[in-house]
């Protein structure tokens, strides 16, 4: 594809209509009878296919990028990429070399910010996209080189693993022309990793969740960190507690209420009095919602834990990325605890108020009935009710919400089908939303209906 005929071709469909699965046979009937090769024809229309599916996470800058399906799948949203990206602007960071830099979202973000970018990639055919992405950016060079070899090589370190603190803090000089090994380059002041989680073998692909499987590992990334220079790493957000060293900075990240990646924070891009942060992106005006805590892992404030009897009033679900962070107690005790906030079980996130209060961090629902979590007796209870349609959330027991929605609304009818409206009077079409959880060794079932915001 990246012959002058082929990038003409992706650019001109690109640029006519947008592409359609379903119209995808027939396009490629057309390039074929225009002359384009059948290989061709077949690459244009996976980039064109890309380039719709990257609309979620790149906006209209998708419509000129190229992509490979892991690249895509593996690539930092925009909106999440400037954030980051900012943070190193912020610190007065200058250039920095993104470690393992995928089709180069990270990196374009980077360069957006006017930062010296080395984007390093080791396989060639993403570090091919990543050129191309990075196109826009003359102060953005990609080397296609591992990236602990490159870093190895670069100039003013010891020659041995370029790990070594005296040579940090070559910023500003030009980070062009640095061969695969790194030789000739200046190091660069900064470091961006968002080390790949995939292990790919003959069967497929798979996710690895120990941070030494990653690649670059962990460890790679502390010993850089220990040389004093900026670092930035994203990893999963199951990153568990235990593998964050001491001394960074931890921040969950979640977008529209999925949460997306754990970010580590080394030197000056961690900020003085944060250990850890849940960073909000839920497309409020005010921009993303942020909190935190200097205090380390587990040192949460006492919040009170009320067991069953506290189950009446709201319940709040917090945000996943305040769930991950550990915050659940912090934001009790911040924005609730004027609300009677309390939590039923300590190692439950699930909490509830006497007051309805609104949150970024949280989302509410007023409680309407508790039961036992019975299947027989929930069946009954939709059935009395009329449900025709069943939400149902759950946390800390084990169950398939989608199983058990199939087996309490089986016989149940359409809305208005059975002319039965149930006992409560709610009719036809009741939406009813369930929550699962436990509270010490009780399983309840809590019919809730959300807080309009
Ligand atoms: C998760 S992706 C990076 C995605 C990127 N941050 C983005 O937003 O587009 C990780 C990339 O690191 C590359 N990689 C893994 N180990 C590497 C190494 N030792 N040297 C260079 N690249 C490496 C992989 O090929 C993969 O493309």
């Amino acid at each position: 594809m990246l012959t002058p005929e082929g990038w003409a071709l992706l650019n001109s469909l690109s640029a006519s209509e947008p592409y359609r699965e379903s119209e995808a046979l027939a396009w490629s009937t057309r390039l074929r009878a225009e002359g384009h090769a059948p290989e061709l024809v077949s690459a244009v229309l996976t980039q064109l296919k890309f380039r719709t599916q990257a609309t979620g996470k790149f906006g209209p800058f998708a419509g000129h990028m190229v992509f490979t399906r892991a690249g895509l799948e593996q690539a930092t949203r925009m909106s999440v990429a400037a954030l980051h990206a900012g943070r190193f602007a912020a610190a007065g960071v200058q250039s920095v070399a993104d470690l393992g830099c995928g089709i180069g979202a990270d990196a374009m973000a980077l360069a957006a910010l006017d930062l010296d970018v080395t984007a390093v990639e080791r396989d060639e055919t993403v570090a091919a996209a990543a050129t191309i992405n990075l196109m826009p950016f003359p102060n953005a060079t990609v080397v296609c080189a591992d990236a602990e070899e490159w870093l190895g090589g670069l100039d003013g370190s010891d020659g041995s693993d370029g790990l070594d603190a005296e040579s940090a803090g070559t910023a500003g000089e030009d980070a062009g022309g640095g061969g695969a090994d790194g030789a000739g380059t200046p190091r660069p002041e900064g470091f961006w990793l968002d080390p790949a989680r995939r292990v790919v073998s003959s069967s497929g692909s798979s996710r690895v969740f120990d941070p030494e499987a990653f690649s670059p590992p962990l460890s790679f990334v502390e010993q850089l960190a220990e040389t004093g220079a900026p670092v930035g790493v994203k990893l999963g957000p199951a990153l568990p507690h235990g593998s964050v060293p001491a001394g960074c900075e931890a921040q969950w990240v979640s977008v529209d209420g999925s949460l997306t990646e754990a970010v580590l924070w080394f030197n000056a891009l961690a900020r003085p009095g944060v250990r850890r942060s849940a960073l909000v992106l839920d497309g409020g005006d005010e921009g993303p919602a942020e909190l935190s805590s200097a205090a380390d892992f587990g040192d949460s404030p006492a919040v009170p834990v009320a067991g069953t009897e506290g189950l009446t009033g709201f319940l709040y679900e917090p945000d996943p990325a305040v769930i991950r962070a550990g915050l659940v107690a912090d934001l009790i005790d911040r924005e609730f605890s004027g609300a009677g906030g309390r939590l039923l079980d300590e190692h439950i996130a699930y909490f509830c108020t006497d007051e309805a209060l609104d949150s970024r961090f949280a989302t509410g629902y007023r409680v309407l009935d508790v039961m036992p979590y019975k299947v027989k007796g929930l069946r009954h209870w939709v059935r009395e009710n009329g449900v025709t349609r069943l939400d149902i959330k759950k946390r800390g027991v084990d169950v398939t919400p989608e199983e058990l929605r199939r087996l309490l609304m089986s016989g149940q009818g359409k809305a208005g089908k059975s002319g039965k409206s149930g006992k409560s009077g709610k009719g036809a079409g009741h939406h009813a939303t369930l929550v699962l959880t436990r509270i010490g060794e009780e399983r309840v079932a809590v019919e809730v209906e959300p807080v309009p915001r």
